[in-house]
C-alpha cells in the first residue's frame, strides 16, 4: 500500500482533510497529530476498521482503544451515562490531554474496546485533529500511532518509521506539544481512578472535583499487582540498548554516570547518556544527549519518546539516564521512562 503524508504544519487544509476523512469512512487508516503524541485512526463505530488498527499495530487484541471526539454533544451517542463530576472536568480540561472511561452504548462495538463494556473517551486540543474527526463522521479510534512496544512518536517521521506502506495516509503536524500520552481517568469505579499519570496530574483533578485516587497497578512497583487498563501492563517503549535510570543527589548522579560510562566502555560497550542542558556539559562520553531543561518541564516530556528513538537509530548499546522527578509532570515522565528502563534504576 502507498502512504499518502499530507503536510499541515502550517495549519488545515480543508481539501486533504475532506479526502482524509473519505479514508476514515470507508474503513481505512489515517494517521495525525495531537497534541500529545501522534494518533492511528480509523472509525471508531466500525468494528473492522478498528480491527484494522490491531494489526497495524501488531497489538494484542484485549488492548481497548481512546474514542476520539471534536464536539461535546458527541459524547452522548457512545456513553450510557456521564457523572457530574467527568462533566465538570470536560468543563476545565476539553479539549485537552485527558481521557475519561465511561460504561459503554450500544453503539461502540466491543472491537473497538478490546471487549470491555467501558469506552475511553478524549477530546484533543489540536486544531487538526478535530478537523480530521469531524469529516470522519465524528468518533475517531486513534491509539498512539507506533508499531506495538516501541515508544509512541511525537513527530510525523516517527509515524513513517513504523507505518509506512501499511496505512492509508499519514497527517504531518510538525512535532507535538506535550509528548507524553493523556491522563487516563475511569468514572466507572466508585472513586474516580487516574489509570495512566500525564500532563493533567492528580492535584489538577482534585482541584476540580475533590476525590480522586491512583490506580494500585501503577504505583505497585512489582507483577502483582494489575493495572486496570490493559495496556499499562506490557513492557512499552523499549529501547534496544539497555537503558538504567540513575536516581539521586545532583553531583552524586554526574559521578556515578560517569563512573559507569568509564566501566561500559572498558567492557567493550557503547554507553549513552539522557542528560539535561543543566547537566550535559559535565559528563565525558562522546554520546551525550539533551532531553531538555529543567527549567521547563514540557521541554523534557515532549523529547523523551524521540531521544529513545534517536538512540535505537544509533549503535549505542547501553544508555544511562538522569531521574526526572519535575514538579508537575515528574510523575508521569517517570512512569515511561521507568517502563523504558524495564525498572532498572540505580539509586545513589
Ligand atoms: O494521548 C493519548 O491518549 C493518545 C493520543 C493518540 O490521543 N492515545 C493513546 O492511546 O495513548 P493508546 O491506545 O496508546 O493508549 C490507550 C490506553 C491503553 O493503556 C488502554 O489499555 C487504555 O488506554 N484504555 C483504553 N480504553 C480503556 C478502557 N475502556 N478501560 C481501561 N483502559 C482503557
Ligand atoms: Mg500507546
Amino acid at each position: 500500500m502507498k502512504t499518502v503524508i499530507e503536510d499541515m504544519c502550517s495549519g488545515v487544509d480543508e481539501e486533504a482533510i475532506a479526502r482524509a476523512g473519505s479514508i476514515l469512512k470507508q474503513g481505512g487508516l489515517v494517521a495525525f497529530p495531537t497534541e500529545t503524541v501522534y494518533g492511528l485512526g480509523a472509525d471508531a463505530l466500525d468494528a473492522e476498521a478498528s480491527a484494522r488498527i490491531y494489526a497495524a499495530k501488531g497489538r494484542p487484541s484485549d488492548n481497548p482503544l481512546i474514542i476520539h471526539i471534536a464536539d461535546w454533544e458527541a459524547i452522548n451517542y457512545i456513553v450510557e451515562e456521564i457523572p457530574e463530576q467527568a462533566k465538570k472536568l470536560a468543563d476545565e480540561y476539553w479539549p485537552g490531554p485527558l481521557t475519561m472511561i465511561f460504561r459503554k452504548s450500544k453503539a461502540v462495538p466491543l472491537a473497538t474496546t478490546g471487549g470491555l463494556q467501558t469506552v475511553a473517551v478524549r477530546m484533543p486540543d489540536h486544531e487538526v485533529a478535530r478537523a480530521l474527526i469531524r469529516a470522519g463522521g465524528g468518533y475517531v479510534a486513534a491509539p498512539s500511532a507506533n508499531t506495538s512496544g516501541r515508544p509512541s512518536p511525537t513527530k510525523a517521521s516517527h509515524v513513517v518509521e513504523d507505518m509506512d506502506g501499511k496505512i492509508e495516509m499519514i497527517i504531518d503536524g510538525g512535532e507535538v506539544g506535550i509528548g507524553i500520552e493523556s491522563t487516563i481517568i475511569d468514572f466507572t469505579e466508585e472513586i474516580p481512578t487516574i489509570l495512566r499519570p500525564g500532563y493533567i496530574n492528580q492535584e489538577m483533578i482534585a482541584r476540580v472535583i475533590g476525590n480522586v485516587r491512583t490506580d494500585r497497578g501503577l504505583i505497585a512497583d512489582n507483577s502483582e499487582v494489575k493495572p486496570k487498563a490493559p495496556g499499562m501492563k506490557y513492557r512499552h517503549y523499549a529501547p534496544r540498548a539497555e537503558l538504567f535510570i540513575v536516581e539521586g543527589q545532583e553531583k552524586q548522579v554526574r559521578d556515578k554516570i560517569n563512573e559507569l560510562v568509564r566501566e561500559a566502555a572498558a567492557q567493550g560497550k557503547k554507553p549513552g547518556i539522557i542528560a539535561t542542558e543543566e547537566s550535559m556539559g559535565f559528563y565525558e562520553c562522546q554520546m551525550v544527549k539533551s532531553i531538555g531543561t529543567r527549567t521547563e518541564e514540557i521541554t523534557i516530556s515532549r523529547h523523551l519518546f524521540g531521544i529513545l528513538r534517536e538512540f535505537d537509530n544509533s549503535d549505542i548499546s547501553v544508555i544511562y539516564s538522569e531521574a526526572f522527578e519535575t514538579p508537575n509532570m515528574g510523575q508521569a515522565i517517570m512512569n515511561r521512562l521507568i517502563k523504558a528502563a524495564g525498572h532498572q534504576i540505580i539509586r545513589v
